[in-house]
C-alpha cells in the first residue's frame, strides 16, 4: 500500500496580521478549497485500494429470501460480494450509542440480518478493483424477497400515535399544560385554529456520504469519513468491530457540508470498512445522489395550533400538537412544540407530541430539528391570529413579549429579542406595511410582507485542546473538532491569534482527527462555544506560562508584574500600564532556552452557573415576497435578518451562516420536499433535478443583523453559536408574506405553484 499524499494544513494568507474577536476575516481554508488541495472523502487514494458498491433493497419491508450473485462474481475485477451472509464477524452490531456524543438511540444495523425495514436498505456490498467494475457488478446483483405489508403513509397512520421514548440527550418532552388553555380558548373573544403540514426533507450536502479506509501493513485502518466527528465514527469502528483505539484513527479534516446528516455514523462507514478487514486490503465506499435518500431526512410532520387572545391582542390560550414519523427500528425525538410555551407570554399553554413508527429509515436531526417546524407553525398561527385581531404582526409578538421563560420559571441568560424586531424592522422599513392583504403590486406581481421571530438552543458541551508555541513563535493549537463548511479552522483560529496577540498566519488550528484531544459532534451550533471556550482557555494557561517564563528572565521587566498586570498584543507580552515595556515571545521563549511550550486545557460547562438560566438565540426575520398569481410563482425579493446570538467571533463565517439558513429556509418554504409512493414505500424523487433547493435565481437579498449582545452564562467568550438559528422562522416570514401578498393562507410547505394557486 502506497500513498503519496499528507494531510493539509489550512492556514491565513500572508500579511493577514493581528485580528481581534469579532473581525470579518476570510476563510483560513479558502485558499486550500478552491485550488483543490483539500481532499474530500472520495478523493483519497492508494495503490492498493477497493471500490464498494453498495446494492440497495426495493421493497420497503419483508425478507431476504435468496441473493443471486453468480453473474456479479462473473465481472472481471470482482473481488468479493458482501451481504448478512458472508460479513465479517462484527463483535457489538447492535450497539447502542448511549456512550457517544452523537445522537442516542438504537441505530440501523447493516447486514444484521434478512429482514428489510425499509426501502433503499443496503443488502449487498460488491468489492472490485475498479469502481466502474464493481458499478456494473452492482447492478446484476439478483435478490429474491418474501414481501410484508408496509406502511409509510403518516397522514394514513395518525391512528397509530404513540408518545416518544426519551432516548436522546437534550430531548425535553412538552411540559405539563398550565392554566386551563381548554377553557380560555373558549372563552376568548379572538380566536384560530389551524393545521400545518410539512414534507419530508432531506440533507443533501454537497459531498456525497462516503468512506475511504487506508488500511496499513501492520492492519491498522485510517478512514477518512463523512462525519460531523471522528472521535464518534471512530469509537463505532472500535465497537462494531472489536477494535482497539491505537488499530483505528478517523480523520474528517475537510466536510462538504452535513446538516446533520453526518451527526451519527452512516452505514457506508460500516460497510467500508467491513470491506477492508474481508480483503486486507484499503476499500473506499461512496454513496451515490439517489443513495443519499436511503438514511435520514426531516420527519413529515402534522401540526395543530390554536391561538386565543383578548381584543388587545394579549394571548390567552396557546395549543399546540404535532405529529411527526419515526421508523420501526427506534424513535427519532425531537423538540416541536415546546417552543409555543417559551416565546410569548401566556397563562394557559398545553402541548403535545407524538410519533408514529412507519416502515422508513430513523429521520435524523437537520439543521434546527424540531424549532425548524415547530416554529414555523407557531409562527404562521401568529401571523393568522394578527389578522384575526386586525394588528399588525410585529405589534402582537411585542404585546406578548416574554422577558422570563414560563415553562421553566427561569429568567434567559440573555435575550435581546426586542433589539432584533426593532433593528430588523427599521432596516426592513416595516413601518411603513399596509395592514390589508392584496394592497401592494407592482406589473403582474403583487408584493407581500411578512415577519417570523426565531429561537434556537445555546448549547454548550465539553472539549479539550492543546497548545503548541514554538520558538519561532507559531503557534499550534488542536481539538478533535470538525468543520462541515461552517469556518471552524477561521473562528479557532481568529480566538486563538487574538487570545495571544498574534498574526493569523502565524497560526494554524488542527482539527478532523480522532487522535487528537475530545471535541464533541459538531452540532448544536455548540462549536465555538464549546471548542472555542476550550481554544481561548488553553491560551491562557499559555499566556501564564510566558508570564511565568518572562518574570524568570535575567533582568526582566515583568519581574514584579502580576499576571493580570501583562497584556499579549502584537507578538509581545507587555505591560498593560506601560505599553512601551514589550519583550516579544520568541524573545521569551529564546530567554528559557525552550524550542516550544505546551499546554492543555478541558472546558467544563459551568453547570451550576448555566441551570439557572434558559440559554437561547432569538432572531426576528422579516421578508418580501413577490407573487404571480397566474403562475402560481413565488419569488423571495428581500429578506433582513435579525439575530441576537451573543458576541460574534468571526463576523464573516457567522453571516455566512446566517445567509446559509436563510437560503435554506427560502428552500424549504418553496422547494424542497421528497416525494413517497406509498404503493412502493418508497422515495421517488431521489435526485437534485426532482427533488427541488432553491438555485442562485432563487436568491435575491439577503440582510444580515447582528444585534449587540453578550452572554457570559453560555460561554467565557460571550458567544452563542450560530449555526442553526438562521434557518428558524423564515419559512414562516415567508409563508405570512404570501398571505399579505395574496390573501391566500397556504398550510402546507413546500409552498409550490399548485398550491398558491389553488381556489380558497
Ligand atoms: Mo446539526 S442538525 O446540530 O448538525
Amino acid at each position: 500500500m502506497t500513498t503519496a499524499y499528507t494531510d493539509i494544513q489550512p492556514v491565513a494568507e500572508p500579511g493577514t496580521g493581528l485580528v481581534a474577536k469579532g473581525d470579518p476575516v476570510s476563510r483560513v481554508d479558502g485558499r486550500v478549497k478552491v485550488t483543490g488541495q483539500a481532499r474530500y472523502v472520495a478523493e483519497h487514494y492508494t495503490s492498493d485500494m477497493a471500490y464498494g458498491v453498495v446494492v440497495n433493497s426495493t421493497v420497503a419491508k419483508g425478507r431476504i429470501t435468496a441473493l443471486h450473485l453468480d453473474e456479479a462474481r462473473a465481472v472481471p475485477g470482482v473481488l468479493d460480494i458482501l451481504s448478512h451472509l458472508n460479513r465479517p464477524r462484527t463483535r457489538k452490531l447492535d450497539l447502542f450509542y448511549k456512550d457517544m456524543t452523537a445522537p442516542a438511540g438504537s441505530p440501523f444495523k447493516p447486514f444484521h440480518g434478512a429482514g428489510v425495514l425499509y426501502s433503499g436498505q443496503p443488502v449487498a456490498l460488491v468489492l472490485a478493483d475498479t469502481f466502474e467494475a464493481a458499478r456494473y457488478a452492482a447492478s446484476l446483483v439478483r435478490v429474491d424477497y418474501e414481501k410484508a405489508p408496509h406502511e409509510t403513509n403518516l397522514l394514513a397512520n395518525v391512528h397509530r400515535i404513540h408518545t416518544p421514548s426519551r432516548l436522546k440527550a437534550g430531548f425535553s418532552p412538552p411540559p405539563k399544560p398550565t392554566g386551563d388553555a381548554e377553557a380560555a380558548f373558549e372563552a376568548a373573544p379572538v380566536k384560530i385554529q389551524a393545521d400545518y403540514y410539512s414534507g419530508v426533507e432531506h440533507h443533501n450536502p454537497m459531498e456525497m456520504h462516503a468512506s475511504t479506509v487506508i488500511r496499513a501493513d501492520d492492519g491498522h485502518l485510517t478512514v477518512y469519513d463523512k462525519t460531523q466527528s471522528s472521535q464518534n465514527s471512530r469509537w463505532v469502528v472500535s465497537q462494531v468491530f472489536g477494535l482497539g483505539k491505537d488499530k483505528v484513527t478517523v480523520k474528517n479534516p475537510f466536510i462538504g457540508g452535513a446538516f446533520g446528516s453526518g451527526l451519527r455514523p452512516q452505514y457506508q462507514l460500516i460497510l467500508a470498512v467491513m470491506g477492508a478487514l474481508q480483503l486486507k486490503r484499503s476499500v473506499r465506499v461512496v454513496l451515490t445522489r439517489q443513495q443519499m435518500f436511503t438514511f435520514g431526512h426531516r420527519p413529515e410532520t402534522l401540526q395543530r395550533v390554536q391561538l386565543a387572545a383578548e381584543r388587545d391582542g394579549t394571548l390567552k390560550s396557546v395549543m399546540h400538537r404535532a405529529i411527526a414519523e419515526t421508523s420501526r427500528i427506534e424513535d427519532y425525538v425531537e423538540v416541536v412544540v415546546n417552543w409555543s410555551g417559551q416565546l410569548y407570554r401566556c397563562d394557559n399553554v398545553k402541548l403535545d407530541y407524538k410519533l408514529v413508527a412507519l416502515d422508513q429509515y430513523t429521520p435524523i436531526d437537520m439543521r434546527a430539528p424540531g424549532a425548524a417546524h415547530g416554529i414555523h407553525a407557531l409562527e404562521v398561527a401568529m401571523d393568522e391570529l394578527s389578522y384575526a385581531l386586525g394588528m399588525d404582526p410585529l405589534a402582537l409578538r411585542l404585546k406578548n413579549y416574554a422577558e422570563r421563560d414560563a415553562a421553566k420559571d427561569l429568567p434567559y441568560s440573555t435575550k435581546e429579542l426586542r433589539a432584533c424586531y426593532a433593528q430588523g424592522a427599521e432596516r426592513f422599513g416595516w413601518s411603513k406595511r399596509p395592514l390589508a392583504p392584496r394592497s401592494m403590486h407592482e406589473g403582474s406581481e403583487l408584493i407581500g410582507w411578512g415577519m417570523a421571530t426565531g429561537q434556537w438552543d445555546a448549547l454548550q458541551m465539553l472539549a479539550k485542546a492543546r497548545a503548541v508555541l514554538h520558538a519561532d513563535g507559531r503557534l499550534e493549537v488542536s481539538s478533535a473538532a470538525s468543520d462541515i463548511g461552517t469556518g471552524t479552522y477561521t473562528v479557532m483560529s481568529l480566538i486563538a491569534a487574538s487570545a495571544m496577540g498574534l498574526p493569523l498566519e502565524q497560526v494554524t488550528f488542527r482539527l478532523g482527527d480522532s487522535t487528537l484531544p475530545f471535541a464533541p459532534i459538531e452540532g448544536g451550533s455548540s462549536h465555538v462555544t464549546t471548542v472555542g471556550s476550550a481554544v481561548e482557555g488553553v491560551c491562557e494557561k499559555l499566556q501564564r506560562k510566558l508570564w511565568k517564563l518572562g518574570r524568570a528572565m535575567p533582568d526582566s521587566p515583568f519581574e514584579i508584574a502580576m499576571f493580570s498586570e501583562v497584556e499579549f498584543v502584537g507578538g509581545s507580552m507587555q505591560l498593560i500600564k506601560m505599553p512601551r515595556t514589550a519583550v516579544p515571545l520568541t524573545a521569551i521563549l529564546a530567554a528559557a532556552g525552550q524550542d516550544s511550550i505546551e499546554e492543555k486545557y478541558l472546558m467544563l460547562p459551568n453547570a451550576l452557573k448555566q441551570k439557572n438560566f434558559v440559554r437561547a438565540t432569538h432572531s426576528a426575520v422579516f421578508c418580501e415576497v413577490r407573487v404571480d398569481e397566474a403562475f402560481g410563482t413565488v419569488r423571495v425579493t428581500r429578506v433582513v435578518s435579525a439575530i441576537a446570538a451573543g458576541r460574534i467571533m468571526s463576523a464573516k463565517t457567522a453571516r455566512s451562516q446566517i445567509v446559509g439558513g436563510v437560503v435554506w429556509g427560502i428552500s424549504q418554504a418553496l422547494h424542497e420536499e421528497t416525494r413517497a409512493d406509498h404503493a412502493l414505500g418508497r422515495f421517488m424523487n431521489h435526485n437534485l433535478s426532482e427533488y427541488h433547493v432553491a438555485v442562485n435565481a432563487d436568491i435575491h437579498d439577503i440582510d444580515v443583523i447582528f444585534v449587540d449582545e453578550d452572554d457570559r452564562v453560555v460561554s467565557r467568550l460571550g458567544a452563542k453559536g450560530v449555526g442553526e438559528i438562521g434557518i428558524v422562522g423564515v419559512s414562516a416570514a415567508v409563508c405570512n408574506a404570501i398571505y399579505h401578498a395574496t390573501g391566500r393562507r397556504v398550510r402546507s410547505t413546500p409552498m409550490t405553484p399548485d398550491k398558491v394557486m389553488a381556489p380558497g
